[in-house]
């Protein structure tokens, strides 16, 4: 999954918001969880993923950080 919140909008829960509706739109339609793949330097998307309430497992593919979760894998 991939998002942008557009800067003025930024900081302000949207994308919590965007990221809770996308979760309960993949669960509806039989997949399993999310992968994302983001800079190590882009904090707000770290910190978005892991305020969610799932596991989140954390990996390098080169230099590109891949973040994933189950939804059936909860905190
Ligand atoms: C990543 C992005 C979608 C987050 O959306 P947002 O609406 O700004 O995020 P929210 O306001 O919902 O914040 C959610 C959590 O992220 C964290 N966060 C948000 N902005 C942050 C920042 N500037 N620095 C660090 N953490 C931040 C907070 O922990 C927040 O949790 P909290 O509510 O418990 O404090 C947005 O910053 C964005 O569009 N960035 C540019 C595009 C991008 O990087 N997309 C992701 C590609 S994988």
């Amino acid at each position: 999954m991939a998002f942008s919140v557009s800067k003025d909008f930024q900081g302000k829960g949207l994308g919590k918001i965007l990221f809770a509706k996308l979760a309960e739109a993949a669960l509806e339609n039989g997949i399993a969880g999310f992968i994302a793949y983001t800079s190590p330097q882009n904090k707000s998307m770290i910190n978005l993923f892991k305020s969610l309430p799932y596991t989140v497992h954390t990996t390098f593919d080169g230099d590109v950080l891949l973040l994933t979760c189950r939804f059936d894998e909860t905190k």
